[in-house]
């Protein structure tokens, strides 16, 4: 590829009327990230020298979102034409080559916009390169009119006879158009259709009458998919994470039913991990090399570090942060706390706002006790410590290195290195008593 410079101009002005929600469209999740970022992040990886967003008037909640790209607002929005001439003050001068990307397209990778740039830039010159696809329902899409392998026309859908309406090659939306004539074609564009709207379709006629051609390159009808409604969401959000547990797998991760994991767009998962079935994975998680986490588990803002080994049913909250080697079973939930190498909560624990120290044993049913009704508290538990079954730590409280707890103590003050503290009631033991309890109550059940 030649030397030329890109800019990116992404729509994201339309209203979305058919989300139904106060959110607007193009925030809307997709693996925990906005729409509008999943396709700043393909453009980010063209290293674009420009990136644009152009909104409408009264969208700041996503213009805050995609801070610091550059805003244009489109005010009002007549149309997907006026819309990339809404960042004409961006592209006044630009002579590299222009992308038009869709807020509401969020699945079109960096490969599919580096394919199209190349186009642009072979040898035949085209002034506009259109991403097509050929979808098994065309519907509504814009239909692509070809004249042996140029485009003629892009018609939409809804301005389109009979013929053109059979065709099954469409139009994905997406666009690049070469910096030198964009703002001269964009301005030639007209509102003369069926919605009354400037159509950026229509820069195709436009450039073919100015004696320049226009070429289309076609991506699978999965990664060109647009979301306008919910069901189109969660369709785009399946198709996500089955890309994603492909990734994975071809680098090293074992899924044993993939398609029953779920990522968020910025799991990160070493080598040689292995994953049951059933585990979800929120944002922020990082997972090191050789971990096993086995099914039913939720795992959101937590570090895994190697070999460790996480469930079945286990929640890491954020914060969790989990060393070499150490093991957290099931029933345990750990928030914003450090388990150091080689420690374990094997079973029925909250341990929260606190450090576990290496190799210490914490026992099943082992709860801290970190909220007072007003303010968090840290419980501190030493290296090699071992916490018996159904120990309340009542924070803010100290265990040492080597300490032992007895099983079921409420612990509110310091255990010093190596000591034991137990604060259970004595035990106490009638002899024969429970047999004279079943006797004398079998007597009143006869009477009764
Ligand atoms: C568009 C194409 C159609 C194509 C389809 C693919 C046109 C005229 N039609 O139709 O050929 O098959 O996409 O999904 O381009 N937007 C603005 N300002 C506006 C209008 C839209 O920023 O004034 C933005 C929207 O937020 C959205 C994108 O442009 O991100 C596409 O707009 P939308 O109205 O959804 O176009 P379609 O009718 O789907
Ligand atoms: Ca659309």
């Amino acid at each position: 590829m030649t030397a030329r410079k890109t800019a990116v101009v992404v729509l994201a002005a339309g209203k979305g009327t058919r989300m139904k929600s106060n959110l607007p469209k193009v925030l809307h999740p997709i693996a925990g990230r906005a729409m509008v970022h999943h396709v700043l992040a393909a453009a980010a990886e063209l290293a674009a020298e420009r990136t644009v967003v152009v909104l409408a008037p009264g969208m700041d909640p996503v213009a805050k979102a995609v801070a610091p790209a550059t805003v244009a607002i489109q005010d009002p929005p007549l149309g997907t034409g006026h819309a990339v001439l809404a960042a004409a003050d961006a592209l006044e001068g630009f002579d590299g080559d222009v992308i038009v990307a869709f807020a509401d397209t969020p699945l079109v990778t960096a490969a599919t916009y580096r394919m199209m740039l190349e186009r642009r830039r072979a040898d035949d010159n085209p002034a506009v390169v259109v991403l097509g696809f050929t979808p098994e329902d065309p519907g509504a899409y814009g239909r692509l009119v070809m004249k042996k392998d140029r485009l003629k026309r892009i018609v939409e859908a809804k301005d389109a006879d009979e013929e053109e309406l059979a065709i099954r090659l469409c139009n994905a939306g997406l666009m690049v158009i070469d910096g030198r004539h964009a703002l001269d074609l964009l301005r030639g564009i007209g509102n003369d259709n069926a919605k009354g709207e400037f159509y950026l379709t229509d820069i195709v006629g436009i450039a073919r009458e100015r004696d320049m051609h226009c070429a289309v390159v076609e991506a699978p009808e999965a990664e060109v998919m647009g979301v306008n409604s919910r069901s189109e969401l969660a369709k785009a959000e399946a198709i996500w994470q089955r890309r994603r547990r492909e990734h994975f797998m071809d680098e090293g991760v074992t899924l044993a039913d993939p398609d029953t994991v779920y990522f968020s767009a910025d799991t990160i998962l070493g080598r040689d991990v292995t994953i049951g079935p059933n585990v979800v994975f929120g944002p922020g998680v990082s997972v090191e090399d050789g971990v096993r986490i086995d099914a039913f588990c939720h795992i959101e803002g937590a570090h895994i570090a190697s070999g460790a080994r996480i469930g079945p049913f286990a929640r890491l909250r954020p914060g969790a942060d989990i060393g070499e080697d150490a093991h957290i079973g099931n029933f345990v939930e750990i928030k914003k706390a450090v388990i150091e190498k080689g420690a374990k909560a094997n079973h029925l624990s909250y341990i929260g706002d606190a450090r576990v120290g290496a190799q210490a044993n914490i026992g099943a049913g082992t709860i801290t006790c970190n909220y007072d009704g007003f303010a968090k508290h840290f419980t501190d538990i030493g290296a090699g410590a071992f916490i018996g079954s159904n120990t309340a730590l009542v924070a803010p409280v100290k265990v040492g290195d080597g300490a032992l707890v007895g099983a079921g103590s409420v612990i509110t003050s310091p255990v010093a290195e190596d000591a034991i503290a137990v604060t259970r009631a004595p035990q106490k033991q009638i002899p024969g008593g429970a047999a004279k309890f079943r006797s004398k109550n079998a007597k009143q059940k006869v009477k009764g």
